[in-house]
């Protein structure tokens, strides 16, 4: 299993990284426009910190803006894959890319059928978004085994899944039972992950207690 750095901050990758929990990392124009910087130089960055795949986004919806784009950001260095949002372009894109020998990522994936089409269009990444179908009141969860199971039963779909839009540790470690490739988690729930209430008072406990020694 692979964990991924949901983020385009370099500080909360960088702490990542400290804790082997930086085997690439997803960015979003969201994530860059919150660093408030210029995006290409923040993704330069990244992709020097960060040896594993960095997953930078075109913001193109028609076919040849996205070849441009893409071609853009896949100059900029080894480790990036290309985000394309799921639209008929696309998919096109993502043919072309793979044609070309660039890694893509079809993004914004909501349905089993969308990541069907996104392997089929040679996609390298799916990228199923299950906590904003939770905000809806659907089963994110439910989507990621879906997609799971149809690669699985269809092993000449050699597309990799990428959980996003993670919300809790509960999905983390529901992923991960799953065995889903790839999880891209934001640093909260990395630091969610990592505390919990009886590991804080036992450690306070034993200090407590070694005041005691002789
Ligand atoms: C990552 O590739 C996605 O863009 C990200 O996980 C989306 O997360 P959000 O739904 O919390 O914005």
């Amino acid at each position: 299993m692979e964990m991924y750095v949901d983020s385009a901050n370099l500080e909360e990758i960088r702490q990542a990284q400290t804790l082997g929990l930086a085997d690439g990392v997803t960015t979003n124009p969201t994530l860059l426009a919150k660093e408030g910087d210029d995006p290409m130089a923040m993704l330069q960055e990244i992709c020097k910190l960060v040896q594993g795949p960095v997953h930078a986004e075109v913001l193109s919806l028609d076919y040849e803006g996205m070849l441009k784009e893409g071609r853009e950001l896949a100059k900029m260095a080894d480790n990036v894959v290309v985000k394309i949002p799921m639209l008929k372009a696309g998919l096109q894109a993502a043919k072309a890319f793979r044609a070309e020998g660039i890694p893509t990522n079809l993004t914004l994936i909501f349905s089993p059928g969308q990541a069907i089409l996104a392997a089929k269009a040679g996609a390298t990444y799916v990228c199923p978004f299950l906590g904003r179908l939770d905000d809806i009141g659907h089963d994110g969860l439910y989507l990621l085994q879906q997609i799971k199971s149809i690669f699985k039963a269809n092993p000449d779909l050699e597309t990799r899944i990428i959980a996003a839009s993670i919300r809790t540790p509960g999905h983390v470690v529901e992923l991960a039972q799953m065995g889903i490739d790839i999880l891209t988690v934001p640093s909260k729930v990395l630091s969610q992950l990592e505390r919990h209430p009886l590991s804080d008072a036992g450690i306070a406990q034993f200090l407590e207690d070694a005041k005691k020694f002789k």
